[in-house]
């Protein structure tokens, strides 16, 4: 409309005219607009049908023997698990959000194959015993069944599989996190919630055993190919991954988690969300990011780093929800010391910054940001560095300047390395400093 009145003003034409031409520009803006929106929404997202016809497949494998899992029966046995919505498909990845009803602690499902159901009992559920869940799978499975058909060439025992898989399991680790699982006594129970030979052993449905063992073999296969499931399986112990609930085949269903992107600041004018809440997520970010830091075996470092890519449970907790760019530090290094460079850009890998050492061509090993500086920057500041629109947007304003003054200070990557190369220590300090400027602002209420 501003466009009209701008180009009526200039052209001094008849009113008449010139609300044919408004008519016909707006006309073609639409168009053009609708087109592009739809091209977006069909080439960017994802459609009820497709993610329908995924399910579908799935289970006509399953009850073909040809993949299994924990969570097939329930899956595709009972009408417990829900399909809701589709969240994308980026990259061939599946992630769909569904709901498990009356899947809460009160009640098992009913049993329905002779695996051990009580493993799906799902923790987190509300009180009507409903549980959200994401539904996450990389779509490689081709791959995956071809590499398969290989491996059944010779006819080999049973036992023979079993160990060989068993040993695909701890390369994977090896592979993909550079953890060695030696320590772990059962591998396949560990990762994939059964053990391989009791599970063959139980499963008399399928038509034979030697189905049985493809199908579960390469569901195994395809699930330690998915980095975000091996890092979950790693981390079982830790509360800051989304926790997983089960399998089925390749696929994975994972606990739904609110993301942080509602705090960001609103393009509308208005108050948003209460700042208390937004405070207080921001100090336990800064407490996953010191256990990101120190409290692993080695630093994990978070190179995909966006409000969308955190999750907030009802009870507080902070989640990392898309944990394929989260690198251990000797991973991270790999990745660095495989790149050749002109620029310090090209040593980027997603958010981890790296350094180019311009006289040999290669990537110093080391990254040139921090964890913090990466929440600083893209998750509390947000993507304007005029203004904050990030979580930590509309302060109470008496702590306004002194926030703002801190964030910049850490969301800066310069200050970060000391001459010997480590990590400074005042941009430790800094989470410190944000926490205690956050916790002081925070006010208690009213009783
Ligand atoms: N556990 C979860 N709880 C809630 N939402 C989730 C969860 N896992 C994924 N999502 C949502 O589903 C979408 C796709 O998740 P996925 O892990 O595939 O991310 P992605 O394809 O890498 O996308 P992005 O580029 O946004 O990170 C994301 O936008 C995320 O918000
Ligand atoms: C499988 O591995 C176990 C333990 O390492 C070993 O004792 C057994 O002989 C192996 N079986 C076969 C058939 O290779
Ligand atoms: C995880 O916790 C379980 C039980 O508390 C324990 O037996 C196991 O060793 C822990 N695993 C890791 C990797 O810390
Ligand atoms: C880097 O350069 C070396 C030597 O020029 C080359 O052999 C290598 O393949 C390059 N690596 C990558 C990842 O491009």
């Amino acid at each position: 409309m501003v466009v009209c009145r701008l180009f009526c003003r200039r052209c001094r034409l008849s009113w008449k005219c010139c609300c044919k031409f408004c008519c016909i520009v707006t006309i073609v803006i639409c168009v053009v607009a609708m087109k592009f929106v739809h091209y977006i929404m069909v080439e960017m997202n994802c459609t009820d049908e497709e993610s329908k016809s995924v399910l579908q497949d799935l289970c006509q494998l399953y009850h073909r023997g040809e993949v299994a899992g924990s969570f097939c029966p329930i899956l595709c046995d009972t009408q417990l698990l829900q399909y809701r919505s589709c969240l994308n498909y980026k990259g061939g990845k599946y992630a769909l959000q569904m709901v498990c009803k009356n899947c809460g602690a009160s009640m098992y499902p009913p049993a329905v194959n002779s695996v051990k159901i009580q493993s799906l009992m799902l923790k987190g559920a509300n009180s009507a015993g409903d549980v959200k869940l994401v539904f996450k799978m990389k779509d490689k499975l081709e791959e995956t069944k071809q590499s398969l058909t290989g491996m059944f060439h010779d006819h080999l025992e049973i036992e023979t599989y079993i160990n060989r898989t068993r040993e695909s399991v701890r390369n994977s680790y090896r592979n993909n996190l550079m953890v060695d699982m030696s320590h772990v006594h059962d591998i396949i129970l560990y990762t994939w919630g059964y053990d391989l030979s009791e599970y063959l052993s139980q499963s008399q449905s399928h038509p034979s055993q030697v189905t049985s063992l493809k199908g579960a073999i390469y569901s195994i296969l395809s699930l330690i190919e998915q980095q975000e499931y091996l890092l979950s399986k790693l981390l079982q112990n830790y509360t800051f991954l989304p926790q997983i609930f089960g399998t089925c085949g390749p696929a994975y269903g994972v606990e739904f988690t609110e993301t942080l992107k509602k705090f960001e600041q609103p393009f509308s004018i208005g108050t948003g969300i209460d700042w208390n809440e937004r405070a207080l997520i921001a100090i336990k970010l800064i407490d996953l990011v010191k256990l990101m830091d120190e409290g692993l075996h080695e630093t994990l470092h978070m190179c995909d780093v966006k409000p969308n890519n955190f999750g907030l449970r009802p009870n507080g907790d902070v989640t990392i929800i898309d944990s394929d760019c989260a690198l251990f530090e000797s991973d991270l290094r790999r990745q660095f010391g495989y790149s050749n460079c002109s620029s310090d850009q090209e040593c980027a890998f997603f958010d981890c910054l790296g350094t180019c050492n311009i006289v040999l061509g290669k990537c110093y090993m080391d990254r040139a940001n921090t964890n913090l500086q990466t929440i600083c920057k893209d998750v509390f500041r947000g993507y304007s560095s005029a203004f904050t629109t990030g979580i930590l947007h509309s302060p109470p304003s008496h702590i306004q300047p002194e926030l703002s003054s801190l964030l910049d200070k850490c969301s800066l990557p310069e200050s970060v390395r000391s001459q010997d190369g480590q990590p400074g220590k005042d941009i430790e300090n800094l989470g410190l400093d944000i926490q205690t400027l956050l916790q002081s602002s925070i006010k208690p209420h009213r009783t």
